[in-house]
């Protein structure tokens, strides 16, 4: 991993990421969280930490970039959250099968390289009957906007470091064998059509 990706995406993420038209989506699907356990694939830079409701008591936060988890780092003050954070790829999981009871990911099923493993991974290591919750931006819900999503994908990728702006995340998710039992899609509100079509929701295995 680069300088890029590993010292400058980090500081504009946890920037540009933290907005207050974001923020409404992450407060809206965390504070759904039911357990008091928790994996978050993706962890970033740790923005989430602050929309975690009161009964989450532990939670694994696991990321491929080093520079996201050091910038997490900074945000965990051993409060009322026991927080391990392992630098670690989605696309496999160091946890045994039907072993947890709950995943999360914001924004982070776009950049992952081989999607289909880390979804199949979600659905290996949660318990019948565990959920993931998800907040994810993906293809939009007409042709015209899928159109320039799949025309600005390659640049997409290289300046967003992995990110891509057309999968459909409904698809990708019930593939891996989850069942979406609650689904709301969305346009972020004076964001571009193709980077605001949104997938809020929650899946069970
Ligand atoms: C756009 S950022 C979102 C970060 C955070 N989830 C948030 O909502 O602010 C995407 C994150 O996914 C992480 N990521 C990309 N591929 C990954 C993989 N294979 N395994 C784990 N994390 C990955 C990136 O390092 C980055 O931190």
């Amino acid at each position: 991993m680069g300088f890029y990706s590993n010292a400058i995406i980090p500081f504009f993420y946890d920037y540009s990421m933290d907005s207050k038209k974001i923020n409404e989506g992450r407060k809206s699907i965390l504070s759904r969280i039911a357990e008091e356990e928790i994996l978050e694939i993706g962890f970033g830079t740790g923005i989430n930490l602050k929309f975690y409701p009161q009964n989450v008591k532990r939670i694994i936060g696991i990321d491929a970039n080093k520079g996201m988890l050091q910038q997490a780092q900074k945000k965990i003050n051993n409060g009322r959250i026991e927080i391990e954070l392992l630098e670690q790829s989605s696309e496999s999981l160091p946890f045994p099968d039907n072993s947890l009871i709950a995943v999360a990911s914001t924004y982070t099923l776009c950049s992952i390289k081989n999607i289909n493993s880390a979804l199949k991974e979600i659905h290996r290591v949660l318990k019948p009957g565990g959920k993931y919750y998800f907040l994810e931006h993906g293809l939009a819900d007409n042709p015209k906007t899928q159109k320039w999503q799949h025309r600005l994908n390659p640049l997409q990728n290289i300046w967003a470091d992995g990110c891509n702006l057309n999968r459909d995340m409904k698809m990708l998710i019930t593939t891996a064998g989850l069942k979406i039992i609650d689904l709301k899609n969305y346009y972020i509100k004076r964001d571009p059509k193709i980077v605001g079509y949104m997938y809020e929701g929650i899946a069970i295995k």
